[in-house]
């Protein structure tokens, strides 16, 4: 496939789980697409959809415990009701994820080469151990794992941190996936290894040419990374399109919440840190109309009991059709610039006067 192609398309994704307690209505309707060589950054708070979508993605769901509705195309292949053993030759090949948690995806009991060795010889059959082990040497370098040779018969309790992280990258690209799905890859590393590492994903992918999702709480990792953001809430997406603006010009209430709670996302040294009140939604019971309502400090200037009683819809945006969002209020952009910028960097909200 050429760069340019959508390689993961996701359509009207739904997935619920039928629990004791009721429905779990963990994402609805969501739609996104990646092409070869992009990135997406899918953000929101925690329980709003990112890992459960991501997974579908890998078909890693439990058919007996996931209901799933709708398309997910991974190079042209339908993944929703795949058979387990195409989805495993997919898994790995085609698309690889990588895991907040290194020492979670790694074995302890198994030598860090052995079990990247494992990995490539899945996919490759025809390959000897003696190759698989000078593949798994190859990548420990190519993630820049110091002496590859001698770490390549390490355990993964004898790396620090950062290095198993490294390790399972290495691990996800051995077999050189199209698509690669990092869900907070480095929430557990300090800022220095986490800079280190998010410059390690650009670079393979400007070498492999691959399509990557990005999953994190964090505006600023997507600031740095991604071409789009996809911004969840509730299972739903909330916001859509192309990084610079969504971050520049943001037309939702709840991603400007988001970009109140990171200053550096908006370079302005004045900027006060202001985190969103209340808690998420609850997916067994969702809130009536707009899922955020609950929440929202703008929904007053949206006419009516809207925003309480009406569900919006995902609709372009002021500035473009490939910027939507899902919000009633129908002058956003001024809003932004005259009250909510204003108060979270003030030294920008000046220069753009
Ligand atoms: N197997 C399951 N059974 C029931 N509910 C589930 C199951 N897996 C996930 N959920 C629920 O689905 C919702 C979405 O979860 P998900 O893991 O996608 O959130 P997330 O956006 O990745 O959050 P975080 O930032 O904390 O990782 C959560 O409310 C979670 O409790
Ligand atoms: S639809 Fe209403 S409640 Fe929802 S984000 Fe927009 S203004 Fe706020
Ligand atoms: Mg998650």
């Amino acid at each position: 496939m050429e760069s340019g192609a959508p390689f993961l398309v996701v359509d009207d994704l739904t997935v619920k789980f039928p629990t004791a307690d009721g429905l779990v209505q963990a994402v609805t309707g969501l739609s996104y697409q990646v092409e070869l060589g992009k990135t997406l950054g899918i953000v929101g708070e925690s329980g709003s959809g990112k890992s459960v979508s991501s997974m579908a993605v890998l078909g890693l769901h439990d058919a007996r415990s996931a209901q799933i509705q709708g398309s997910i195309r991974v190079g042209g292949t339908e993944v929703v009701g795949l058979s387990e053993s195409k989805m495993r030759s997919l898994r790995g090949n085609q698309v690889a994820m990588i895991f907040q948690d290194a020492l979670a995806a790694l074995h302890p009991f198994y030598k860090v080469g052995k079990q990247l060795g494992e990995a490539y010889l899945v996919h490759h059959p025809q390959a000897t151990k003696r190759e698989a082990r000078q593949r798994a040497i190859e990548m420990l370098d190519r993630v820049g794992i110091p002496q590859p040779d001698r770490r390549v018969d390490q355990f993964p309790h004898q790396y620090s941190g950062g290095m198993r992280q490294r390790a399972m990258i290495a691990m996800g690209l051995i077999n050189d996936p199209s698509l690669l799905i990092a869900d907070e890859p480095t929430t557990a590393l300090d800022v220095t290894v986490q800079a280190q590492i998010l410059d390690l994903l650009q670079d393979l992918q400007s070498e492999f040419n691959s399509a990557i999702v990005i999953i994190t709480h964090d505006l600023g990792v997507v600031a740095e990374m991604a071409d789009d953001v996809l911004v969840m809430y509730g299972g739903r997406a909330v916001e859509y399109g192309p990084c610079r603006d969504i971050l520049v010009h943001p037309e939702m209430p709840y991603t400007w919440g988001l970009l109140s709670s990171v200053p550096d996302v908006t370079a302005d040294t004045s900027a006060r840190m202001i985190p969103i009140p209340g808690n998420p939604p609850s997916l067994l019971e969702p809130p009536t109309g707009c899922a955020f309502h609950p929440r929202c400090v703008h929904r007053d200037k949206v006419p009516g009991d809207l925003c309480t009683t009406t569900l919006p819809e995902l609709l372009p945006g002021v500035r473009g059709a490939n910027h939507v969002k899902r919000c009633h209020l129908a002058d956003p952009d001024t809003i932004y610039a005259t009250e909510v910028l204003p108060e979270i960097a003030p030294d920008l909200a000046e220069e753009l006067r």
